[in-house]
């Protein structure tokens, strides 16, 4: 089979190639650095499948032309799958498989580590102590022990930030459309999601972006919480009203903010913009705040999470070689 890879960055590359010639396997794989859109997909004739990433953009009019080139299924190299319209996939007979998780830890590891870094300011300290300057002014942080928590969205990765948190001291509050029994038997105790505003003195998205959660940080949202609260998403940048969180941001009730992921990080992450003059007003206007740290969309990378993707695609390539069965399948 021909697999066509968008968005397939060095690391991407080495990973696939390092599994593919351990396990003999024998595709033809074409890689691609351009994100999937539009006017990228025709690089795809010809292939029976297409793999991308979070960037990547497979709305109606792109599965239409992959569909018209040739393109049988369309491979997630990632668990989220917001970026898929999966009415017009199912409509045209695309499968559509996912990583579902490659490494929870990963990003619960780097929510816990910006929590740390908004608090503590090694981001400013790092570039201070660079230039002799060993002042503490505007460094003060608080103790994390005795602090409330708020996980909104306890799966895979909630649940393990919600546990990190906990073994910090912090009493850790959570809401969910569900509650998992992992979460519960971390200590975390279920809220309503008003209360989670009201008590937090930190919160931590991990909820999927659905239309129903789009911008749940809203203008209302924020006028609920702590006066100084802290908020951190490395779920999906469609969850915050980035322009109510800058008025949060201006008016002092949000204390600090920690973003890995943005609402319009399409055709900015993953690629060097030094030396352009960035159009999206909202973004280059968060960089204005001392109190905000973004990271670009790297809290999945680690080196166990590279190599659990890989094993996992190589694991969906097959189940489309042999016509099913589609365990990761994404359904509407
Ligand atoms: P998961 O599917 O295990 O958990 C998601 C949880 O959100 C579930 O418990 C679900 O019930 C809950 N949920 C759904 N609707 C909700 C709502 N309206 N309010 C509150 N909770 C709701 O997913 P996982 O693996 O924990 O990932 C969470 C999110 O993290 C993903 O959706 C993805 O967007 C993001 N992610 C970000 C990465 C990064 O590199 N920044 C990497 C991997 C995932």
């Amino acid at each position: 089979m021909k697999i066509a890879f968008f968005s397939a960055h060095n690391y991407d590359i080495e990973s696939m190639n390092e599994l593919a010639k351990q396990e003999g396997i024998e595709h033809e794989f074409e890689f691609f650095e351009h994100r999937l859109t539009y006017g990228t997909a025709p690089l795809a004739t010809g292939c029976d499948i297409v793999v991308i990433f979070v960037n990547d953009t497979a709305n109606a009019a792109v599965l239409h032309k992959l569909h018209e080139v040739g393109v049988r299924a369309i491979l997630l190299r990632c668990a989220g799958f917001d970026m898929v319209n999966l009415d017009v996939a199912q409509e045209l007979g695309l499968i559509v498989l996912r990583v579902p998780a490659y490494s929870p830890y990963a990003v619960a590891e780097h929510a816990a580590g910006l929590m740390m870094s908004l608090n503590r300011k090694y981001h400013r300290a790092y570039n201070r102590t660079r230039e002799f300057n060993f002042k503490l002014q505007g460094l003060l942080g608080f103790d994390l022990h005795g602090k409330t928590v708020g996980v909104i969205g306890t799966g895979k990765i909630g649940a393990l930030f919600g546990k990190i948190a906990g073994g910090f001291g912090c009493k850790v509050i959570a809401y969910d459309v569900y509650e998992n029994a992992e979460a519960l038997s971390y200590g975390i105790q279920y809220v309503s999601l008003d209360e989670i505003f009201e008590q937090s003195d930190i919160i931590s998205l991990h909820c999927p972006l659905f239309p129903s959660t789009h911008h749940m940080i809203n203008e209302a949202a924020i006028e609920k919480m702590k006066k100084g609260v802290m908020l951190i998403n490395t779920s999906r940048g469609g969850l915050i009203d980035t322009k109510a969180l800058i008025r949060g941001l201006k008016s002092d009730k949000i204390g600090s903010v920690a973003l890995d992921v943005f609402e319009g990080e399409n055709g900015i992450f993953y690629e060097d913009h030094s030396g352009e003059i960035m159009a999206d007003e909202n973004f280059t206007k968060l960089f204005t705040f001392h109190n905000v740290l973004v990271t670009g969309h790297q809290a999945f990378f680690t080196k166990e999470a590279l190599s659990n993707i890989a094993k996992t695609t190589m694991d969906n390539i097959r189940a489309i070689e042999t016509e099913g069965p589609y365990i990761n399948q994404v359904k509407k």
